[in-house]
């Protein structure tokens, strides 16, 4: 079943709106909005495999190909921002919009149209808008000598989209939409705050999940690992094979069960007290296995707050049990990891500079340095807040590429700043902690929450689209009907394949609550777990 409106939809169009003739003129109309030259406007039937050969192949691995879930028109433009810089964007708007006006984002310092964001609220009913960022491909080497490249990456291209998306969208169906919203994770999630706290007026509704806010930091943060670990030729460095083995099962035995179940998910890292030196070799024991004196340092390092040279804290910890896999060999590199790396050459110093020699002085550099205010840690809502306008905000309490602990620190900033009660925050931002979720999606946790199209394989159900399980239509509600979502009921498909069915499902807490289970009930009914 396809449910193309499930909460009632804002807009009906008359008799004389036609959609596929509206199609054919929107090319011209848009080309008169300042500064846009137009590439094409085509009518796209649902079932449609969209291509896109235009785009930067080192964006191939965010988007290669798109099934249109729905009747569509679809507007790509090119828009400049000066005399020098520019965004590519696409409009996708529906046969059957709802009235709901939505803005996708980007990830990394990638500039990648997020293709799969915008099939996936298009075919909610939203008119869709998703942009390049300002820049093509997932380098950041544009931003090096075109401090305009850089201003789109910060804040231009997302507002810019917005500003331009909402005149095609009021061109296209003769009316402008209703209320507007925004989806995005990880950069994503920092434009998310960016557009709160800079450009207020916006967005009604803000899905901001695991937000890389506070970035300056959160780079040098990225980078220090290698300070830490240095390279296989070091006496403190491991391989991932240990991380997620040796290391990750020994943090598992020492903290799976603080919250009742071994289940491999820390329900609440925050509780676990990791100690390495439980592992360090005996002086009977080979030194596989084990760790050495040396190593057992350095992990306790991974795992402790990142101070600067007075002493002020830069970033908090990386939260143990957070050791993915297939993130880990990019992580804990050998290696400078390699946004921090493309930050350093591309704007903080110079193509030519070596990352090795990366330290706290550097790192205060960068955090001096903060271009645009890209740091994105504004903790005056009060704009937002006063126009009525919500945040939900995500974070997977597994995430090593961004850990949860920044978005928790980013959460206590706002309270001090304004001076509210988690209560009084509640009333426009809810902060949930999605336990065993990894960078914005995948792990051992109940990480679907309709936050991408994964959990919905293309298949959009009443029951994918629930608000008690789907962060965007939560948003909607609370927008539209002023019922916020007091949890977030999350889903883990066996295998994470939607047609092998529902392996258990748990509801995620808001900041600062809790997730406590009830120690009886079934671990995997979400009844038997509770937020205190
Ligand atoms: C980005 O790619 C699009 C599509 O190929 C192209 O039209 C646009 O000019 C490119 N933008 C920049 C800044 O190179
Ligand atoms: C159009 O571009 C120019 C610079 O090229 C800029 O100053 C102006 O603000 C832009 N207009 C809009 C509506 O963005
Ligand atoms: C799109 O804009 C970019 C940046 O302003 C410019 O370099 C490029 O030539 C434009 N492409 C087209 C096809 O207009
Ligand atoms: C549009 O919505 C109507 C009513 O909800 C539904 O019957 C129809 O199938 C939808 N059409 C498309 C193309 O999604
Ligand atoms: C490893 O690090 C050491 C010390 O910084 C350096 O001298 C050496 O070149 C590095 N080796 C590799 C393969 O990067
Ligand atoms: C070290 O011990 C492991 C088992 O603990 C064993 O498999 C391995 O062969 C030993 N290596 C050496 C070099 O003795
Ligand atoms: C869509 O999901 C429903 C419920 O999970 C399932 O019965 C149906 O087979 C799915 N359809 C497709 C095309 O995957
Ligand atoms: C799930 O994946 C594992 C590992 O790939 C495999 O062994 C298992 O058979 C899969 N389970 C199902 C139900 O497909």
């Amino acid at each position: 079943m396809l449910v193309g409106v499930l909460l009632s939809a804002l807009w009906v169009p008359t008799a004389a709106f036609d959609f596929d003739s509206a199609c054919h003129s929107i090319a011209s109309q848009a080309a008169s909005i300042e500064n846009t030259t137009v590439f094409f406007a085509d009518l796209v039937p649902a079932g449609t495999t969209l291509t896109f050969p235009d785009q930067d192949p080192s964006c191939a691995s965010t988007s290669s190909s798109q099934v249109a879930l729905v009747d569509m028109c679809r507007v790509a433009l090119n828009v400049s921002t000066s005399d020098r810089s520019g965004i590519t964007m696409e409009t996708w708007l529906p046969r059957n919009w709802t009235g709901r006006f939505l803005s996708t984002g980007n990830g990394g310092l990638a500039g990648c149209i997020q293709y799969v964001d915008l099939a996936y609220t298009v075919a909610q009913g939203f008119a869709t808008v998703g942009a390049n960022n300002g820049h093509n491909g997932t380098s950041g080497r544009l931003f090096f000598d075109n401090s305009d490249v850089l201003a789109d990456f910060v804040y231009r291209s997302i507002h810019t989209n917005v500003v331009v998306g909402k005149e095609i969208t009021r061109m296209f169906y003769g009316t402008p939409h209703k209320t507007s919203y925004y989806l995005g994770c990880s950069t994503g999630g920092r434009q998310g705050f960016k557009t709160v706290q800079d450009f207020p007026d916006d967005f009604d509704g803000v899905v901001a999940g695991s937000p890389a806010v506070n970035f300056n930091d959160l780079t040098n943060w990225q980078a220090h690992f290698h300070n830490i670990l240095g390279n296989a030729s070091s006496p403190t460095f491991i391989v991932a094979d240990e991380w997620a083995g040796l290391i990750h099962d020994n943090i598992l035995e020492q903290c799976d069960t603080i919250d009742g179940v071994a289940d491999g998910i820390i329900e609440d890292p925050n509780l676990c007290d990791y100690k390495p030196e439980e592992l360090i070799c005996s002086s009977s024991s080979n030194s596989s296995g084990c760790l050495t004196p040396a190593q057992a340092g350095a992990v306790r390092e991974v795992f402790s707050p990142m101070y600067d040279t007075r002493g002020k804290l830069m970033f908090p910890r990386q939260q143990p049990g957070s050791e993915n896999p297939d993130l880990i060999s990019s992580v804990y590199s050998e290696d400078v990891f390699s946004i921090s790396q493309d930050w350093f050459h591309f704007v903080v110093f110079n193509p030519s500079f070596d990352v090795n020699t990366l330290d706290l002085k550097d790192y205060q550099i960068a955090e001096d340095l903060n271009p645009f205010n890209v740091a994105t840690f504004n903790g005056d809502l009060s704009a937002f807040q006063s126009r009525g306008g919500k945040v939900l905000t995500y974070h997977g309490q597994a995430d090593m590429l961004i850990s949860p602990a920044d978005t928790e620190f980013y959460y206590q900033h706002i309270a001090r700043t304004m001076g509210l009660l988690p209560s009084e925050i509640d009333k426009f931002l809810r902060f949930f902690r999605v336990s065993g979720m990894s960078h914005c999606a995948t792990g051992p946790g109940a990480w679907e929450i309709g936050q991408t199209l994964a959990g919905a394989s293309g298949n959009l159900t009443s029951e994918t689209l629930d608000p008690e399980r789907n962060v965007l239509t939560a948003v909607v509600r609370w927008v539209e009907e002023g019922v916020a979502p007091d949890t977030i009921l999350g889903t883990k498909y066996v295998n994470d394949t939607t047609a092998l069915g529902v392996e258990f499902s748990r509801r995620h807490c808001r900041y600062p609550l809790r997730n406590i289970y009830d120690r009886t009930g079934d671990s995997k009914s979400p009844d038997s777990w509770s937020c205190k």
